[in-house]
């Protein structure tokens, strides 16, 4: 029987943590994490995402300063308002929701913010931590991720993991914490020849290509556990549903343990972004 890895009831016991873990810092330092949260322009989806951020913050006790900025807003008005965040030291955490509008350059805007603020964990210099395992801030849908993976699977050392995806916010980073758990890890992609026959040789699958129910069920060895990372909207009839880049259903009668979509992956990138900002928070108060 299938275990289905429970993200909502994970996210819950994290932010349950953090709350009291927040408490205390008030109790304790009257001290209150802050977390600037950027949006440009009207991207229907990133609205949704950043409202969820912001409800989860305001759950938590973590502040929230909201900038939201018109679709035309110049790289140079970003910048600026980047360096302000940067300069305020009541702000802890700087979250610039992606993807900005195509006059701006995302590299730019992401390396700009102040590494020990960049919550994402998107910055050139936490990425590089990371790469050579000395972590500093670690993107949150990869460590939310990963938790789940310690969680279920305890000690994960000498298992294959192949990661579908190589993108820069969650594929590379998500194989280099299975590397850091001592898997023999394998990112496939676009150009990966016989696909089908590498994922069938993880006994950790994480899908994050975003297409909808790209990994079928014969893709999957008996038993792996698969982490799937995709929220993909579909079309279902006269009405829209969210569907993972695994083919879940399918799935289930071969895998033994998958995450469900929604429910799985989605609550804990959220709630690792709670974790994210409460620790740089401390970070930059010098508070244990
Ligand atoms: N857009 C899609 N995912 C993310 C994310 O994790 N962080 C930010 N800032 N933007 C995103």
């Amino acid at each position: 029987m299938v275990h289905i890895i429970d993200g909502k009831a994970f996210s819950d016991k994290l932010c349950d943590d953090l709350t009291a873990e927040i408490a205390r810092l008030k109790a304790e330092h009257n001290f209150v994490p802050c977390i600037a949260v950027v949006l440009v322009g009207e991207d229907p989806a990133s609205h949704v995402y950043v409202s969820n951020k912001v409800k989860r913050c305001h759950q938590l006790n973590i502040e929230s300063r909201e900038h939201r900025l018109d679709d035309t807003t110049s790289q140079a008005e970003l910048l600026a308002l980047i360096d302000e965040l940067n300069q305020d030291s009541s702000v802890h955490g700087i979250l610039v929701q992606l993807p900005l509008p195509k006059q701006i350059d995302s590299k730019a805007v992401i390396n700009a913010i102040a590494p020990q603020k960049d919550v994402d964990g998107f910055h050139i210099e936490n990425a590089g931590a990371l790469a050579i395992g000395d972590n500093q801030i670690v993107p949150c849908t990869p460590l939310g991720s990963i938790m789940m993976l310690r969680d279920y699977l305890g000690n994960m050392s000498g298992m294959n993991a192949v990661v579908v995806g190589r993108s820069n916010i969650v594929g590379k980073p998500m194989a280099h914490l299975l590397l850091q758990e001592n898997c023999t890890v394998t990112i496939a992609h676009s150009r990966t020849k016989n696909i089908e026959e590498v994922c069938r040789n993880a006994d950790i699958l994480v899908a994050a290509v975003g297409i909808p129910h790209f990994v079928k069920a014969d893709w999957i060895k008996p038993g792996a556990t698969v982490i799937d990372v995709g929220i993909n909207r579909i079309q279902d009839g006269d009405r829209s549903r969210l569907v993972g880049d695994v083919d879940t259903e399918a799935a289930k009668a071969v895998a033994g343990a998958i995450t469900p979509v929604p429910g799985g992956v989605g609550p804990m990138t959220i709630a690792c972004l709670m974790y994210n900002t409460v620790a740089a928070a401390k970070m930059q108060a010098g508070i244990a």
